[in-house]
């Protein structure tokens, strides 16, 4: 049975790969024996590379291109299948949202939210995943196997809950509205991916969803926390090494009857 979770010898390709979850997908699939081709906006040099993924370097490396610009996923693309292959795995990872410490017309109420934030957020994550899946699936399409992975989130299948950051309006004096990009976004990776995965089923390409909820990091407000957690039924947030299982498990063949699924790893957040 565990030989069905194998990834050796397999080639994947993880956008965002130097961000936070990117970098633990990267691990884990060069861990468990893929070449994993990180696409990233800029270019990481040997050290930076060496601290992120000690003894796993030989098996990683950066590919510079935007998930937002076509030509340059093309020609990274092609870079990969010329050094290893048609890659096997996709993991659509790259993403944007508003930041809670950005200027305050970034988390402003929505009757007046700037539409700029909107087309960065819509086309990064999720015009970025189609171009993604245009140019890698249509590769393994042709190829006849594949497996794609869309990183969504709780926020694309239920709305955020203002209240959770009703906190930062009585502190500041300001208004925040948590925006509406970012959900929509997640939102549509869903029903992007029920498309494809039945569109390229035929050509035995899986195309499924992970719907994260939070994960630990530095910087969050206690107030934020405490509120969140609160909505938690498992009552914490996620380490970030609990999300490479899913990753594995997708990309390899223990799920090879699953396509257009939304996979929910949240600590129960949606349950309730
Ligand atoms: N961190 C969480 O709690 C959480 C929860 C649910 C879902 N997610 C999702 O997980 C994914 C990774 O998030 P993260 O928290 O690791 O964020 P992060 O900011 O640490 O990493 C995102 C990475 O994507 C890269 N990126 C952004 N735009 C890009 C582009 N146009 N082309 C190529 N790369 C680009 C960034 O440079 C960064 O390296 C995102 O899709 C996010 O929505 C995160």
């Amino acid at each position: 049975m565990s030989d069905k979770f194998s990834v050796e010898g397999k080639v994947a390709i993880v956008t965002g790969g130097l961000g936070q979850l990117g970098t633990q997908f990267c691990r884990t699939l060069a861990a468990a024996g893929a070449k994993v081709a990180i696409y990233s906006r800029r270019p990481a040099d040997e050290a930076t590379l060496a601290a992120k993924f000690p003894d796993l370097t030989g098996r990683i490396r950066v590919f510079v291109a935007s998930v937002t610009d076509k030509e340059a996923l093309e020609r990274v693309t092609d870079e990969v299948v010329a050094l290893w292959g048609v890659p096997h795995i996709l993991v659509n990872n790259a993403g944007i949202d508003s930041r809670p410490s950005g200027p305050a017309d970034q988390n402003s109420p929505f009757e007046v939210y700037p539409q700029k934030y909107w087309d960065e957020i819509i086309e990064t994550n999720l015009t970025g995943v189609m171009l993604c899946c245009q140019v890698v699936g249509s590769r393994m399409a042709e190829a006849e196997r594949g497996s794609i992975i869309n990183v969504g989130s709780i926020y694309g299948m239920v709305s955020p809950n203002q209240a959770l950051y009703a906190y930062r309006e009585k502190r500041d004096g300001t208004p925040f509205i948590k925006a509406i990009s970012y959900a929509a976004s997640k939102s549509g990776l869903i029903n992007m991916t029920r498309y494809l995965g039945t569109y390229w089923a035929p050509k035995h390409v899986r195309v499924n969803l992970i719907s994260f909820g939070g994960v630990a990091a530095a910087g969050f407000d206690k107030e934020f926390i405490d509120a969140f957690l609160a909505r938690v039924p498992m009552g914490r947030q996620a380490e970030v090494e609990e999300y490479g299982g899913v990753i594995q498990f997708l990309a390899s063949d223990a799920s090879s009857y699953m396509t257009g699924s939304n996979v929910v790893v949240d600590g129960g957040f949606t349950a309730w």
